[in-house]
């Protein structure tokens, strides 16, 4: 994971780098650090912590400088600590920012070793700079150091270095994990992510794998694997438009559950027409590919998995066609069999989770008919990989916690079960009652928001406890999964979820009045049996909290049954999520966590 960034200009750096950091904090935020080029000498500032103890510390010291390369980190070897934050440095000369994983990094740290070098932290990523002055210092150029010293890494990398005896340049390298340039006035940029540089530039430069750049305040040149000039497109994005404040709300999280009526409008916009979806929404040639799927493998992480097993109801339902589903991490180890006509679908909020993306290379070289993402951003090395793609319009989802993004993949995925049935020329009626209930998707979940007020009374019970058991059936289940991590993600309350179904062999042993029962019971043909369900929880003494269809009824002993607002069964899940996304944010906002920056995680997780 981890976010860097890089500037090579005409006036000071250090607050821009600084304020590019923070922007990047999803990344990771467990320590940073700044290395600014003094002519002379090369300021270096680290801090365990977040990014504005960074800032503290440079408004102490006033570096200034023309030329930095900077750090948020989320720590893979060696523990959060100021050693271990970058930029690492070798003998006062080279310093890096290093985002990924080296994976031979014990070999190529014993090696150094042996060549004379000591190292200073537990990472993998200051051998960089270790390797890069051994290079240097046999008199090669900062450009050819860094493809010897490419020629010895293995893993994934995105690295940013300078070098105390050139003052000019800033040199750059990726493999595998995300790097762009941005094209300022006076001044050149890189980044992990266009969002840390969006308030200076809307001109980006993707790297692609293998490529190496070199940026001073005048230029840029980027080289490809083979060491060759190359010129590589020059995108416009106008990110700086793009809302990336709370506004008037206390958290990111916050803010992003109640924009989730205009995230799906935004979703469905210009995708739908009169009664049914339109042609060619995840690019030109879909419609045609569709008619010839005979089956479907998802791959995804956490949250974005949880709207693939959604999605393979719907697959299954309106689509009619068999769905497979498996963790983005597990997908490739499974020797996974692929059938002809298979299409791959991966959903990723950022498009940069390295497990997925590592499956979707991996898809590539099967005989899948096609591939195919849902994904937030449109510059994502997913998107750009993938044969189709849809994007949410889901807007910046900054929370680590992800809420808006779920439920606009939720829209995404229904617009790709009714695409598939619509090219496979099936269920026109159901496609069109679907449709109608889109379109009025955006105010039931306005509706559903008002349950925060009952929210607000149930949520000091839980937050209290340490545990707490999620129940759904079907569709539900990973709904309730889902409720389940979020609740754990932010608040840090140990919470599992199960088909409620299982109960009865094995959970049920955990229940007594310590162990809050959160169930979603829509209307449906097992609405009954989970009812039963329910009344074994009851019998033991358990408080179980209800989110309900208004028809169903049950005489609680202790807890509360919340009446849901009605919606068209399919697109039920999407609505039971919200209440569940509140619940953990109240919850997490009386024991006092940290709701947007959650302990030991990231939003974006890049390495594997
Ligand atoms: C991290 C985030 C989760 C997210 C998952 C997959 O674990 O904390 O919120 O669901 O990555 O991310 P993606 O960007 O691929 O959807």
């Amino acid at each position: 994971m981890c976010g860097i960034i890089a500037a090579a200009s005409n006036r000071n750096v250090g607050k821009l780098l600084v304020q590019g950091l923070h922007k990047m904090e999803y990344r990771g935020y467990d320590s940073a650090g700044i290395a600014l080029h003094q002519i002379d000498k090369i300021a270096h500032l680290r801090t365990l912590g977040k990014v504005n103890l960074l800032e503290e510390k440079m408004i102490a010291e006033k570096p200034k400088s023309k030329l930095g390369i900077a750090h948020t980190r989320w720590a893979t070897h060696g523990e959060p600590s100021e050693e271990n934050a970058h930029p690492h440095k070798s003998n006062e000369r080279v310093y890096i920012v290093h985002n990924g994983i080296i994976e031979n990094y014990l070999d190529l740290k014993e090696f150094l070793k042996k060549e004379g070098y000591t190292f200073s932290s537990q990472t993998d990523s200051e051998l960089i700079a270790h390797m890069l002055e051994y290079f240097l210092n046999k008199g090669n150029s900062m450009l050819d150091s860094m493809y010897l010293t490419k020629e010895k890494l293995e893993g994934a990398y995105a690295i940013a270095a300078i070098d105390k005896e050139d003052d000019k340049n800033v040199m750059i390298a990726r493999s595998k994990s995300p790097l762009l340039i941005g094209v300022g006035v006076d001044e050149f940029l890189a980044a992990s992510d266009p969002l840390a540089i969006g308030q200076l530039t809307n001109e980006f430069v993707f790297l692609e794998d293998g490529d190496v750049a070199e940026l001073s305040s005048e230029s840029y040149t980027i080289y490809d694997a083979e060491k060759t000039e190359v010129q590589r497109e020059v995108t416009q994005i106008d990110i700086s438009s793009q809302s990336t404040s709370k506004g008037d709300y206390k958290h990111f999280m916050e803010k992003e559950i109640y924009e989730q009526p205009d995230a799906i409008l935004n979703t469905i916009d210009g995708r739908v027409g009169g009664e049914d979806v339109l042609d060619n929404i995840f690019g030109l040639g879909s419609s045609e590919i569709f008619e010839k799927v005979k089956r479907i493998q998802i791959v995804a992480c956490g949250t974005s998995l949880h709207a693939g097993r959604v999605a393979a109801n719907w697959f299954s339902s309106i689509s009619e066609l068999p769905t497979q589903t498996d963790y983005a991490s597990e997908y490739r180890y499974r020797n996974p069999h692929v059938d002809e006509d298979s299409l791959l679908v991966t959903i990723s909020q950022s498009g940069e989770t390295a497990d997925t993306l590592a499956a979707l290379r991996y898809a590539k070289e099967k005989n899948y008919l096609s591939t195919l993402c849902i994904c937030n951003v449109p510059t994502s090395s997913l998107a750009r990989e993938s044969d189709y793609s849809i994007f949410t319009n889901a807007g910046p989802e900054i929370g680590v916690a992800s809420t808006k993004a779920f439920t606009t993949q939720l829209a995404a995925l229904m617009l790709l079960a009714l695409s598939l049935a619509k090219s496979r020329k099936i269920n026109p009626k159901l496609r069109t009652r679907v449709i109608t209930a889109l379109r009025s998707l955006p105010d039931t979940i306005q509706e559903t928001l008002k349950l925060k007020d009952t929210i607000l009374e149930i949520a000091p019970e839980i937050a209290n406890k340490d545990n707490a058991l999620f129940l759904g059936r079907g569709i539900f289940y990973p709904i309730a999964k889902e409720g389940a991590l979020k609740l754990k993600e932010i608040s840090y309350i140990h919470a599992e979820a199960y088909p409620a179904g299982e109960l009865k062999h094995g959970p049920l042993a955990l229940i007594d009045e310590e162990m809050p029962v959160i169930a979603l019971a829509p209307e449906s043909e097992i609405a009954e049996k989970l009812v039963s369900n329910l009344e074994e929880v009851k019998a033991r003494g358990g408080t179980i909290y209800v989110f309900a269809d208004p028809s169903i009824t049950m005489d609680l002993k202790s807890g509360k049954l919340i009446n849901m607002p009605k919606c068209d069964f399919l697109l039920t899940p999407i609505i039971y999520t919200i209440p569940l996304q509140i619940l953990s944010y109240e919850v997490a906002l009386l024991r006092g966590t940290d709701i947007d920056q959650p302990r030991n995680l990231a939003k974006s997780v890049t390495v594997e």
